[in-house]
């Protein structure tokens, strides 16, 4: 498997105040309460670092958890923080694991960095059970990160010509002035010091990432309606950067 670009910058973002917020504001803390349950068979795919593996297990401990990821890196960082999962390298357009296999299959902020991200929507949907209760979280094309991400093709490109000194000293303070710190003001409704090595990480999920696509709420839909999903609740977080789908296998 070729090596991932987030060995080398996996997803971590932590903290105290985004728990709360996760748990208590965003469409996957509703999921968790509603759905997850202790006889669940929980896949997470795509579940970077297992920071929400590790908000799940705080809250509910579940029969059978695994976490799948294509970075080999993310996975260790997953089980140091959660000893008791189980995790597979793989990717998520062809996940080893047999049909019909979890209760509930979560992926949250994934589906648009593989390859293909409807295969990775088919193989999720493939591995729920059917009545499975699945989560799904993705970009928004009609959110003006979408353009930020166009224009950063600049940051990507001078990265490849070995320049990033100057994404590292233009424009990565100007990201973390202005998303970082002041989106978590917004979020958090209080200032939170973000720290340098974490906001760096999610500069390089953001912009600097190889593969990042974006999509219309009707796209998704349409996927549900081709596969045989019903829709349970669909909504934006992060003042509509991201889309999220609760959807039942039929
Ligand atoms: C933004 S992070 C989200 C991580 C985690 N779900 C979370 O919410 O903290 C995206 C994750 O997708 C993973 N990823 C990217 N392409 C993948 C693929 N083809 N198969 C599996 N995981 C992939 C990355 O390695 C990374 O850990």
């Amino acid at each position: 498997m070729k090596q991932s670009f987030y060995d080398k910058y996996p997803f971590y973002y932590e903290g105290e105040e985004k728990k709360n917020l996760v748990l208590n504001e965003f469409p996957l803390g509703r999921f968790i309460k509603k759905y997850i349950k202790e006889d669940s068979i929980l896949v997470d795919v795509g579940c970077g670092c297992g920071i929400k593996a590790k908000y799940i297990l705080d809250t509910i401990k579940v029969k059978d958890y695994t976490g799948l990821d294509f970075s080999e890196n993310s996975l260790k960082i997953t089980k140091k923080h959660n000893p008791n999962i189980k995790t597979i390298h793989a990717s998520a357009t062809k996940i080893p694991l047999p049909s019909n296999y979890s209760n509930i299959v979560i992926s949250d902020g994934v589906i648009h960095h593989t390859d293909s991200p409807y295969t990775s929507f088919k193989e999720i949907t493939r591995i729920a059970k059917k009545g499975a209760k699945i989560y799904i979280s993705t970009y928004n094309r009609e959110h003006l990160f979408y353009w930020a991400y166009r224009f950063s093709s600049v940051l990507r490109f001078l990265r490849k010509i070995h320049l990033d000194i100057l994404n590292k000293i233009i424009f990565f303070p100007l990201f973390y002035l202005f998303w970082m710190q002041i989106g978590t003001l917004r979020l958090y409704k209080k200032f939170k010091f973000v720290p340098l090595k974490q906001a760096w990480l999610v500069f390089n999920d953001n912009l600097m990432t190889p593969i990042a696509r974006y999509y219309y709420n009707d796209e998704i839909l349409l996927w549900c309606d081709v596969n045989k999903l019903k829709v349970l609740e669909q909504t934006t977080y992060v003042y509509g950067q991201m889309l999220s789908y609760v959807l039942e296998k039929c």
